[in-house]
């Protein structure tokens, strides 16, 4: 993926934090993820019954998936946090089910100060549950 890809995929996890329902927490996460030539977006939305709250990397993934895209590239992660934060445990682990190979896909945090951090899902999650290992769906 070229520069420009990167930033575009940036500035659209940026925007997409504007969006976050987060009355509770205060803390605006915006998520933008590619998969097929396609960006995904979303944001987290909290609830008064606190437990509920769903992460914006969650939410973007939901809207792949639904959309027929089950094979993710890159995903940009927005927060205000420094140095910029990664995704939660339960979204990595969302995330690990949509990639043939989590050292392929590369997750850019980023802040709205302009810092940025590259990982790769295998980084972040190097010895996550996968499919495979159920016995019946090797
Ligand atoms: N949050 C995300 O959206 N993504 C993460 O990876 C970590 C946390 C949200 C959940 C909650 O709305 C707020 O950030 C504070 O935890």
């Amino acid at each position: 993926m070229s520069n420009t890809d990167d930033d575009s995929l940036i500035a659209a996890a940026l925007e997409a934090r504007d969006k976050a329902y987060a009355p509770y927490s205060n803390y605006f996460v915006g998520c933008a993820l590619l998969a097929n030539g396609k960006v995904y977006v979303a944001a987290n939305v909290e609830n008064a019954s606190y437990g509920l709250a769903s992460c914006a990397e969650r939410n973007a993934v939901m809207n792949a998936v639904l959309d027929g895209n089950r094979n993710l590239e890159a995903v940009a992660v927005a927060t205000v946090s420094s140095p910029p934060a990664s995704p939660c445990g339960m979204c990595l682990q969302t995330l690990n089910e949509f990639v043939d190979d989590p050292a392929k896909l590369r997750v850019i945090a980023v802040n709205p100060a302009g810092e940025r951090q590259d990982y790769t899902l295998a980084e972040l999650f190097p010895h996550g549950f996968r499919r495979d290992q159920l016995p019946d769906h090797g």
